[in-house]
Order: C-alpha cells, then structure tokens, then sequence
C-alpha cells in the first residue's frame, strides 16, 4: 500500500494528500478541471506527488479517496476501482448537492450511494466528520492521551482494517460504526460531526445519533 489515488483536490483532498507523502505515500491527484490546474499543489506536495486524470488516480491508488461534492459522485470512475479500497469523505448538503430523493427519505445513506456506484469496490466512510484544516492539526502519536478519534463504516473487514491502520498512521484513533448503512450515525447534524471527539466520547455521539426524520 504505497500509493495513494485521490479523486477530488479540494479542501480535503489536499490535505489527505498533505498527509500522506508527510508518511512516505505517493499520492496521485486529480480534480474536474485538469492535471494542468494542480500544479501548485504538486509543487507543494513534492515528488512523491504528480497530478492526472480522476481515471488515472484511481488506476494508480493502491488506496484512493473520492472527495468530491456529493452531486458529482457517478462522474467516479467504476472500472479501475474494481477489488480497490475507496475511502469516501462525501457529505450530503442540498443546498450545494441539490435534492436527492433517498437521501432526503432516509431510505439510504451516503456511503451506500457511492458502493452502489461502485459495487466490486471495498467502500469506507472516513474523514468525513473533522474539518479539514484539522487533519494537519489534530493528528497525534498513537497512544497520545486524549487522541482524537474518527470513525468509520464499511462492510468489507479487511478494508477497514487497513484504514484504520492508516488513520493511526495519520494521527488518529478509529471508531467503527459498523456497516455502510450505519454511516447515517456520523452524517451532518449528528453530535460527533464536526468537534473534535476522543474514542470513548464518539463511541457515545454514536449511539446517541439520530436519524434526520426522528429529531
Ligand atoms: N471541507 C471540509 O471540511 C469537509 C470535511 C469533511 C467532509 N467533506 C466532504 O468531502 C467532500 C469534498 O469536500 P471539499 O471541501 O474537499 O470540497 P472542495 O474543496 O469543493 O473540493 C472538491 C474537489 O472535488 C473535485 N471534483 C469535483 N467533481 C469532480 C469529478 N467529477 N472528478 C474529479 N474531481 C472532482 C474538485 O475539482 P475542481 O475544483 O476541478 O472542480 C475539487 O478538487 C464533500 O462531499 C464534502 O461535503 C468536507
């Protein structure tokens, strides 16, 4: 697991980006505009980073992160992602997103959504609950007191294994909310979303969450 593929550039994808090559990671970047429009980040990033097409990072991520406006999620490219897995930081915002119908009726989560795009992939929602300015602030050594702890959800073991090997890596403890379809748990307006939270104070956000229709 050495290369990193992320599909979106923006404030989260460049600072997993700023993450990973901190860590040894080459990353291959992409946005809707072009490889030529990352250049500065590239740059930044050093030479464990070269910007392409969304195809190309996700051909080339051993691990790769689709971070894009939740609106855009079919635009991600299914094939090379097949067997891989896909870490989703996507949240649901109408207003920016517009309306989608079996996310405003609860009837699925939006982890689900992007698995249903990409049904041979290995789905895990993470990063989507910390501000991004925050994952180069609050990460910590692992065994820190007071870690600051991110959860996730997915339905594939292994695959969460290996992302909260990497969240460790990135400073951070893991939660894990279980299955993909309990993603709903960390979405927008939960208690975990936003502040920043230890393992045992998620564990409890968590619990306590409620589904928009029940509040
Ligand atoms: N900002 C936060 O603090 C935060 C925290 C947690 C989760 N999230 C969620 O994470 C996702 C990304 O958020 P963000 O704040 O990083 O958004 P952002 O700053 O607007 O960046 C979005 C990135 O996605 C790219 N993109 C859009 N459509 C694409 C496509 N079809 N193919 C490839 N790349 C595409 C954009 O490229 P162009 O600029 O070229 O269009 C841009 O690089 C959202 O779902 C958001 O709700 C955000």
């Amino acid at each position: 697991m050495k290369t990193i593929g992320l599909i979106g550039a923006g404030h989260i994808g460049s600072q997993i980006a700023r993450l990973a090559v901190a860590r040894g990671y080459y990353v291959v970047i992409s946005n809707s505009r072009g490889p030529a429009t990352l250049s500065g980040l590239v740059t930044e990033l050093g030479p464990r980073a070269r910007a392409a097409t969304a195809a190309e990072a996700a051909q080339a991520g051993d691990i790769v992160v689709v971070t894009v406006p939740l609106k855009n999620y079919r635009q991600v490219p299914v094939a090379p992602l097949a067997g891989k897995i896909v870490i989703d930081t996507n949240n649901y915002y109408p207003e920016r997103d517009g309306h989608i119908p079996e996310l405003d009726n609860e009837s699925t989560t939006t982890a689900e959504l992007l698995q249903a795009h990409l049904p041979a992939s290995r789905g895990v929602k993470a990063f989507n609950h910390i501000y991004a300015a925050a994952l180069t602030t609050d990460g910590q050594p692992a065994g820190s007191k007071n870690r600051r702890a991110l959860a996730i959800a997915g339905d594939d073991q292994d695959a969460k294994a290996t992302v909260t090997r990497l969240l460790d890596e990135f400073g951070f403890d893991t939660v894990d909310a279980g299955p993909l379809k309990e993603g709903w748990r960390i979405q927008r307006d939960t208690p975990g979303y936003g502040p920043r939270r230890n393992a045992e104070e998620l564990r409890k956000d968590l619990a306590a969450a409620k589904r928009y229709a029940l509040k």
